[in-house]
């Protein structure tokens, strides 16, 4: 019986049991670092924070931790509790900046941050948080710690400037998506995981494969949410859908999809990416056409290839809950409706 458990794959919420007591520190220490002398600041790090989000990666962070130090004296409990306050902070500044640059209009089931206090306010507000999440790491008096941080703030900003660049373009490739979900996702995974083997106590090398793990899991997190972006619903989702191709992003699902696309149903995308709403072209007939020609197929294969890589490398991992619970983690990326 006890090897039947030890051996059966884990729930979502069984993993997020493992680290809970961990997750309700972070939020505390979340609560405790959001206090700005101004106001408004406050107000939006909390509003962001009251209104949900699934706490991927200090969850994330906290179980490569637990799994890295395996019960050894290396482990610092307290340094994986404040990274993973970290990496939430910087995930949500990030979104603050996001819906500025997207114009969205929802985020997390509520009006999107920009939209209750303005895109100034919230460009500064984003720098805020960003700059008290540096604060807090900055309190490990750790140099691989700041470096893995600063690095991948600037692999997420150069991405979405990559972005930008490319707004309004139909001509865009597989090669250059990838680059975008690496740059705007995986690498904060990838992250994620490194902070936890840091807090962990392991060496370089196993936190390398860490965050190799992670790094394949980001690649499948961001592809799958735009495949959700064409195939979701708003009140699933929490954030708009159709939105990437009415701001003018040509992402994976549509790349697919253009590659067999007649030039009449090309014509049709091109009207959207012109226009910047569904006005003349329908959302529902985009998404038709993306369907038509595999496009939302062809992407979960591609989500499904990276997870199935992630999983490979989990599986040379010594057996033991906290491996499973990265495993499992593995099923819930690809398998998630939001
Ligand atoms: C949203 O991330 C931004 C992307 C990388 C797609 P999440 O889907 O993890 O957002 P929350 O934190 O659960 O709201
Ligand atoms: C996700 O980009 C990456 C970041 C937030 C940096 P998206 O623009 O796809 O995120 P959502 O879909 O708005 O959450
Ligand atoms: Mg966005
Ligand atoms: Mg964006
Ligand atoms: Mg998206």
């Amino acid at each position: 019986m006890e090897t039947e458990r030890a051996n059966s794959a884990l729930t979502a919420s069984e993993i997020f049991d493992l680290v809970r007591e961990d997750l309700e520190l972070v939020e505390k220490a979340i609560d405790v670092e959001s206090l700005a002398s101004v106001e408004t600041v406050t107000t939006i790090g909390r509003y962001l924070q009251q209104s949900g989000g699934k706490r991927l990666r200090p969850a994330l962070l906290l179980l490569c931790a637990r799994f890295a130090d395996g019960g050894s004296k290396t482990r610092n409990p307290k340094a994986a509790v404040q990274l993973g306050a970290v990496v939430e902070m910087i995930h949500a500044a990030t979104l603050v900046h996001d819906d500025v640059i997207d114009m969205a209009r929802t985020r997390r089931g509520r009006p999107s941050t920009n939209v209750q206090w303005g895109n100034h306010t919230c460009v500064l507000a984003g720098d805020w948080l960003y700059m008290q999440a540096f604060q807090v790491a900055l309190r490990e008096r750790n140099f691989h710690v700041l470096d893995l941080l600063i690095g991948l703030t600037q692999l997420m900003v150069e991405g979405e400037l990559i972005q930008l660049d490319r707004i309004g373009q139909i001509a865009i490739t597989e090669a250059d998506c990838m680059e975008l979900v690496d740059r705007k996702t995986a690498c904060l995974f990838s992250a994620c995981a490194k902070l936890g083997a840091v807090a962990g106590g392991v060496d370089a090398q196993f936190e390398e494969k860490l965050g190799e793990f992670a790094w394949n899991l980001g690649m499948a997190f961001q592809l799958i949410d735009d495949m959700l972006d064409f195939t979701s619903r708003e009140q699933t989702l929490g954030k708009p859908v159709g939105g990437d191709l009415k701001e003018g992003k040509v992402t994976l699902p549509l790349v697919y999809a253009l590659e067999s696309a007649t030039p009449a149903e090309r014509a049709l995308v091109e009207k959207v990416l012109e226009a910047r709403n569904y006005d003349a072209v329908p959302f529902a007939e985009i998404l038709a056409l993306v369907d038509r020609h595999s496009g939302i197929q062809r992407t979960r294969e591609r989500a499904q290839q990276f997870t199935d890589h992630a999983r490979q490398i989990v599986a040379e991992f010594p057996d033991n809950p906290y491996q499973r619970a990265l495993f499992t983690l593995t099923d819930l990326v690809t398998a998630r409706d939001r």
